[in-house]
């Protein structure tokens, strides 16, 4: 038992080239790399203390959280346990800025701010890299938030996850962009990504193809955030996560998160470029759409999503810092 509690936020990442499929399960270590942006303003606030209760206890936004929530919650901190040779079970008390589990990235934010905060609460002084791969635990798309701006996650090689871990693009420090977040729907999305990603790659005929396109995907990016160019950076992200839902779209059955204002809102980052403001979409497990911009344009780019029939409401994120520990006592 421990009276240290610790504190950590994180913002959420969005992905430009998207994480879609596992390589190990039990790991989570990923079939391929990935790369994000770490946003500001929306994220994960959350509190840690080893206090000894009788088990882990998560408190959600303000209320108990549901036992399937609790229950990863209490898993990944095994791993913070083991590693740290304690056993006193924890308090934790977690905000989130997003929507829970509606396709927000609200998991990358929340199992950051936890790796973060659970570690030192446990006594652990970790690394930046050994916090990435303690993050990936709970969930892959948490590993790049470790990192501000734009990260790029390795898919790895070893079998003990080590090397699978964020690394941060410096190239694209400073960069002034903007994501346009249109917002679709209420409520959790039907599947959660880890389902539907193992769903994916045991029944989709394009799962391989998919797996196979992300590599040169990465190499584009990268070249496209070192040269800071917005319409390269733009087309690979749209092409990423259309190849993304192509292949859970497939599958059998198919996974659909979109709705009809999903394809009314890219129909309208189009017309959008069409008219002169270069803006590209991106859409994750859920039905939102994120429009990538310059800063100039953001106030066009919200007010024309925003008068899209079945956009219920739009946010705009500028880039972000990593996860980092706020408070402790
Ligand atoms: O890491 P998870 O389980 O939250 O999965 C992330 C999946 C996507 O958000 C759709 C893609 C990505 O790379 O973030």
């Amino acid at each position: 038992m421990s009276d240290r509690v610790v504190t950590a936020v994180a913002g959420t990442n969005i992905a430009l080239v998207k994480y879609w499929g596992k390589r190990d399960a039990a790991l989570n270590l990923p079939a391929t790399g990935s790369l994000s942006l770490t946003l500001d303003g929306l994220g994960t606030r959350t509190t840690v203390c080893f206090d000894g209760g009788p088990s882990d206890r998560l408190q959600l936004d303000g209320a108990p959280a549901a036992e399937a929530d609790r229950g990863r919650t209490s898993a990944f901190l095994d791993h913070v346990r083991d590693r740290a040779g304690i056993t006193a079970r924890a308090l934790v008390t977690s905000a989130n800025s997003v929507p829970t589990a509606a396709g927000l990235a609200s998991s990358a934010s929340g199992f950051a701010a936890l790796a973060v905060a659970a570690a030192r609460a446990a006594g652990l002084s970790l690394s930046t890299d050994e916090l990435s791969a303690l993050a990936r635990l709970g969930s892959g798309s948490a590993a790049r938030s470790l990192h501000g701006g734009f990260a790029r996650m390795a898919r790895g090689e070893r079998a003990d996850g080590g090397d699978a871990i964020a690394h941060p693009l410096p190239g694209g420090d400073g960069w002034d962009v903007r994501l346009v977040v249109a917002v679709t729907a209420t409520g959790r999305k039907p599947m959660g990504s880890t389902a539907a990603m193992q769903h994916t790659a045991r029944t989709s005929p394009f799962y391989r193809a998919w797996i196979e396109s992300v590599e040169a995907d990465l190499a584009d990016a990268m070249r496209a955030i070192d040269a800071r160019d917005l319409a390269a950076i733009g087309r690979v992200a749209e092409r990423s996560a259309l190849r993304m839902h192509a292949t859970a779209i497939a599958a059998d059955p198919p996974i659909v998160y979109w709705n009809p204002a999903t394809l009314a809102a890219i129909d309208r980052v189009r017309a959008l470029r069409d008219a002169g403001t270069p803006a590209y979409f991106t859409i994750d497990a859920g039905p939102h759409v994120k429009a990538l911009c310059a800063a100039a344009d953001a106030p066009a780019v919200t007010a024309a999503l925003a008068e899209v029939p079945g956009v219920l409401r739009t946010l705009v994120a500028a880039p972000g810092p990593g996860a980092r520990v706020v408070e402790e006592t």
